[in-house]
């Protein structure tokens, strides 16, 4: 079996991954026929994005049918095959489950709002003659929280867009629902699951106006929420000893997740939460422009490394994935120093307390498309929010400098495989442009030199299967203060690693602790981004993005 803190995943969005039957869209046979490029990278498990039956509003976090596959993206047999394909190579899969909310293309939902009882109780419905919103909350996509059904006079929750349609957990029947959906799957050969939202499914007792915010305080982390994990794991994944979770939090507590993922109390194996993701949000606010907040993002780090540990919970670690810009481009430098920022990047990371998520593409260095027109972007929350800052008054000007740092579809754009037309993804006309770089940031070409980021990453993934320390050493901050190097040190028993990133082209200096004395130890360089990265010694300096592990052994 394996250890899932030894493992590193890897999230594919199977939309932009391959196409192989040419219509545009990425599919699963596309996935299965990139399964040596999985494994030569060397991870363990994918992570595939929805691929179930749905409108594609929000491009398959809207489900219609949670146990048969859509059509764009291929057939059962066809997942029947990847999976099988994928376990040859030691790779499992993960998937992809959707249970806050359903499409409102679902079978409950089109039989709820036919007034049928049984099923307007699996949804969040609230009666209302006078047609006044039950409460002033705010979809996170933008708009009201709450949509009017004329038929039944009643408004529904809908906490994304208004084609998500929140389940009401409260309701057995609806867990009941939850856990055979879970067992089919698990079925079939499944191996994981990713949770999407998870910490919203438990909404609260009585529907209060925000007067503070956008209603998240009264329905994240809910009530009933470890009471309902707990059931899931017990009724489903928890009866096989091979299964791994990952919940996706949003706007959590370190205190919540360390509930959440501590092995005793039996609900997940660890969580995503996203809090070092918003130090480049203006007042909080993501559609704004600002540089990111160096000294936010290490305290933040820094405070749940130290937080989960205490707590004996487990994070997910991670900069990028398909509702995030990309990493280089958001932290690093993705122009002068790209390979530089992409590996120190990755190095930061991979050396944290958890389990590294790479998101696909994010092995290569791959940047943010920077589309120059509205009409290049599919989201639906970049569209949203498009029209809410026009109607603010914003210039055109500066709302599409505000997507191209902060849309969703700054990672949605199409794996680039190779120089070829299309970068590799497809015969025919990609759903969404391809980033113009493909023809020098690509696959193939990195796969043809040994100091490519990609062969970095697969450093990084090798290295935690080779010493447990990666994996299981403790967690200390160190020079906090720095105001361009985030380090750390991990320690288990006789070993150490120093792992030493600087984040800014400008040079830093870097002093160890007195404390730590260097002669006790044998050292020797780990990993680093530049070829001849100097030895350990109490003084270091560090050139542009300039990255290096150091390994000591008393
Ligand atoms: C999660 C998904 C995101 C989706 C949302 C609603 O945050 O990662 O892509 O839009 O949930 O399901
Ligand atoms: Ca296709």
């Amino acid at each position: 079996m394996k250890n899932f803190r030894k493992s590193v995943v890897y999230q594919i969005y199977p939309k932009s991954f391959n196409d192989a039957n040419g219509d545009g869209i990425g599919d699963l046979k596309g996935v299965t026929k990139r399964l040596d490029y999985l494994k030569l990278l060397g991870v363990d498990y994918i992570w595939l994005t929805p691929f179930y039956i749905s409108p594609q509003r929000d491009n398959g976090y809207d489900v219609a049918d949670y146990c048969n596959i859509d059509p764009v993206f291929g057939t059962m047999e066809d997942f029947e095959e990847m999976v099988s394909e994928a376990r040859k190579l030691g790779i499992d899969i993960m998937l992809d489950m959707v249970f806050n909310h359903t499409s409102t293309e679902h079978p409950w939902f089109k039989k709820a709002i036919r007034n049928e009882e049984k099923y307007k109780k699996y949804y969040i419905f609230k009666e209302d003659i006078d047609r006044e919103s039950p409460t002033n909350w705010s979809s996170k996509f933008g708009g009201p929280a709450w949509e009017y059904v004329e038929e039944l006079k009643a408004y529904y929750l809908h906490l994304f867009d208004v084609t998500q349609a929140d389940l009401n957990w409260e309701n057995e029947e609806v867990r009941k629902e939850i856990f055979k959906i879970v067992e089919f799957w698990i079925n079939k050969g499944v191996k994981g699951f990713r949770l999407d939202v998870v910490n919203l499914i438990s909404k609260p007792e009585k529907y209060e106006n925000d007067n503070e915010g956008d209603g998240r305080r009264f329905y994240t982390d809910g009530p009933h929420v470890h009471e309902y994990l707990k059931e899931l794991n017990r009724d489903t994944f928890g009866k096989y000893d091979d299964i791994i979770t990952v919940g996706e939090m949003s706007s959590t507590t370190i205190d919540h997740c360390v509930k959440y993922s501590k092995p005793e109390e039996k609900e997940l194996s660890m969580v995503f939460n996203f809090h070092h993701l918003k130090v480049d949000y203006k007042e909080g606010d993501k559609w704004t422009l600002m540089d990111f907040d160096f000294k936010m993002l290490k305290e933040i780090i820094t405070s749940w490394q130290l937080g989960i540990q205490e707590g004996e919970g487990w994070s997910a670690v991670f900069w990028c994935n398909h509702d995030q810009p990309r990493i280089v481009s958001r932290f690093g430098n993705d122009t002068k120093y790209i390979k530089e920022s992409a590996k120190m990047l990755a190095t930061t990371v991979h050396m944290l307390r958890g389990t590294p998520y790479i998101y696909q593409g994010e092995e290569l260095g791959m940047t943010n498309p920077y589309f120059e027109h509205i009409g290049l972007y599919k989201d639906i929350e970049s569209i949203n929010y498009y029209n809410i800052l026009k109607e603010q008054g914003k210039a055109e000007e500066e709302i599409i400098k505000i997507l191209q740092s902060k849309s969703r579809d700054n990672s949605r754009t199409p794996m680039q495989w190779s120089e070829d037309n299309n970068g590799g993804f497809t015969e025919g006309i990609p759903w969404i442009p391809l980033s113009k770089n493909y023809k020098y940031i690509n696959a193939k070409q990195q796969l043809g030199d040994k100091d490519s980021i990609f062969y970095h990453y697969k450093k990084l993934i090798q290295l935690r299967k080779e010493l447990n320390i990666i994996s299981e050493g403790i967690f200390k901050p160190m020079m906090e203060d720095h105001e361009s190097v985030f380090a750390y040190e991990r320690e288990l028993n006789n070993e150490k690693l120093i792992v030493i990133n600087n984040f800014y082209e400008k040079e830093a200096v870097f002093e160890l602790p007195k404390s730590l004395k260097l002669s006790e130890y044998n050292s020797k360089i780990l990993i680093s981004n530049y070829e001849d990265s100097s030895e350990i010694s109490n003084i270091i300096k560090l050139r542009s993005y300039e990255s290096v592990v150091y390994y000591l052994e008393k």
